[in-house]
């Protein structure tokens, strides 16, 4: 038994080396682009495509780009909230072995481990230019920060929206108030230790490793990543060389800021069509510049943030009614499908075959392995991997990708890395379920299942009713879930590049432009450092 075992978890390594090596050839020498856009707390449900029947039309451009290239119904961000999902897709591994299993605060003095290795990090040491616009929230001090992690140039916020007060508050629920009015001469820093919308700090915008605008004006924001992104891709055309460009969408995530006139009542779907334009626009840039030889990869993060009601995506078919008819919401933060299952499209003219779609089983993790082997880059041997190079799924029709997937807790109550859930073919076993606050607040507890719920998501993607414990079916397939469960636990325990993230948090480490003005406000007296077009550098961030 113990001999097999580690047989097993051998060929398991080699496996996954062996796909981790491959080096895809593809036309000459030339590398590829990539574009990565990384929607925030999107729902499965918001896809039009995904949708057909709900006769929407709120992502035209999205659905065109499907019908160009690919839509991945059946994958998967690798948590449900977001600094663990955006470290699992930005090194390829569960955040049990990357250290990031919760979200970091506005006071975080540390971020993603400095002991993990990065896909830019490694596209960069290749000769690619790489470029990150959006949301960071892996860190936003020092070596955290993203120009120090494998990016040439970087212009976003360092963590959400609602993690910083702005002058002219979007929509959220509850509702959040204004920044402090400016009071220059007075010297009043006021810095909340404590994340969301209501903390003291103004959302601050930074480029590189500057503070050009604080607080931050959310309303023009879509208008700067655009302008910012349609630049990267045209001068990395015309220097001729290779980018990877990830864009971490402000949206879906409250607060929301629509065009203004939206309709009040259709504030999401306002949001939502923005976000879709910019996606547009990021496409036609793309397809006047190097069309043939770019990859972009539309997916989320998360699911959407039902406490937020009328804020807050559409999980589509995904309820998770058996979390839901006992209280508790099902989507963001749970390891429900609603959680995790993300809208998926891949496009690429000429190498993934337009107008497909794929259910093999996917998840974020999947983009670092990928994207290097389609970059002909080997990732270092020293660490092991969780993702999967799904190069045969996007460009060659296979339909298989994970044998196994596993959805770690990552906000509802219980332990943080958690494996709670296992995902394998068809069915979704459950070790232990807990809910996230619903709209109307209704919250669920957590609670253990010895034997697990398994559901089969073929006939049940609602998770209402579990399998009968009493049939063959449900023993085999326990049987097997439990087994490869617990062999990834022992692998994880027995793992030697397993890092540890340091989730301290010090009021100082908000990052402040000027900390003698009121919210951090950039001085507006210095009209080079406030709202300025030019982005004139207002403060360094040591
Ligand atoms: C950021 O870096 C780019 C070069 O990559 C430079 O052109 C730009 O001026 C820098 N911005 C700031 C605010 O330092
Ligand atoms: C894409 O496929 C769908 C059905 O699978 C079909 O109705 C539609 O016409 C196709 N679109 C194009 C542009 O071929």
């Amino acid at each position: 038994m113990a001999v097999g075992f580690t047989l097993f978890l051998l060929s398991g390594m080699l496996m996954c080396g062996l796909l981790l090596h491959k080096v895809t050839q593809h036309g000459g020498s030339k590398k590829p682009n990539f574009i990565v856009i990384l929607a925030d707390d999107i729902g499965w449900g918001d896809l039009d495509a995904n949708q057909p029947d709900e006769k929407r039309n709120n992502t035209p451009h999205l659905n065109l780009m499907a019908e160009q290239g690919q839509r991945l119904t059946d994958f998967h961000s690798p948590a449900s909230t977001c600094s663990p999902s955006r470290a699992a897709i930005l090194t390829g591994r569960y955040g049990l072995r990357n250290g990031v299993t919760h979200n970091f605060a506005v006071s975080s003095l540390a971020g993603l481990p400095l002991s993990e290795v990065t896909l830019p990090q490694l596209l960069q040491k290749e000769g690619y230019y790489t470029a990150m616009i959006g949301k960071w929230h892996l860190g936003h001090n020092g070596p955290y920060a993203p120009t120090n992690r494998g990016f040439d140039y970087y212009l976003g916020i360092p963590y959400s929206n609602d993690m910083g007060c702005t002058d002219i508050p979007g929509y959220n629920l509850p509702q959040c108030p204004p920044c402090e009015s400016p009071e220059p001469h007075v010297t009043r820093l006021k810095r909340s230790a404590r994340g969301g919308c209501y903390s003291k700090v103004g959302l601050p915008l930074i480029e590189n490793s500057s503070i050009v605008q604080q607080p931050l004006d959310l309303w023009t924001l879509t208008e700067q990543y655009k302008s910012a992104a349609t630049r990267i891709i045209r001068s990395a055309r015309e220097r001729g060389q290779p980018y990877l460009l990830y864009l971490a969408l402000a949206h879906m995530h409250v607060p929301l800021a629509p065009p203004l006139h939206s309709d009040e009542g259709r504030v999401y779907a306002a949001s939502l069509q923005e976000m879709d334009r910019l996606v547009g626009a990021v496409k036609s840039a793309s397809d006047h510049t190097d069309r043939d030889n770019t990859l972009i990869w539309f997916t989320g993060d998360n699911g959407p943030w039902e406490q937020k009601c009328q804020y807050a995506g559409s999980v589509g078919p995904f309820m998770g009614k058996w979390q839901t008819s006992r209280g508790g919401g099902s989507a963001k933060r749970t390891t429900w499908e609603g959680g995790h299952r993300v809208p998926t499209v891949a496009y690429w003219p000429g190498r993934i075959p337009a107008n497909t779609s794929s259910s093999a089983l996917l998840s974020g993790m999947d983009v670092f392995p990928t994207l290097l082997s389609l970059a002909g880059v080997t990732p270092p041997s020293d660490r092991r991997y969780d993702g999967i190079d799904a190069t045969d799924v996007l460009l060659h029709g296979e339909q298989t990708g994970h044998e196994f997937l596993f959805h770690p807790n990552s906000g509802a109550a219980g332990e943080f890395g958690d494996l709670q859930t296992v995902r394998s073919g068809k069915h979704k076993a459950f070790y232990i379920t807990g809910a996230a606050e619903a709209c109307g607040g209704a919250t669920g507890r957590e609670q253990l299942h010895d034997p697990p719920l398994i559901f089969d998501l073929e006939v049940d993607g609602s998770e209402e009713t579990p399998l009968d414990t009493e049939t063959l079916e449900y023993q085999a397939v326990a049987q097997r879930m439990a087994r490869r469960r617990e062999e990834l636990l022992w692998d994880i325990a027995n793992d030697k590049s397993v890092s540890a993230a340091d989730y301290s948090t010090d009021a100082s480490a908000a990052p402040c432009c000027d900390p003698e003005h009121t919210v951090c406000r950039c001085d507006p007296e210095h009209t080079a450092c406030h709202c300025d077009p030019e982005h004139t550098v207002c403060h360094t961030l040591s």
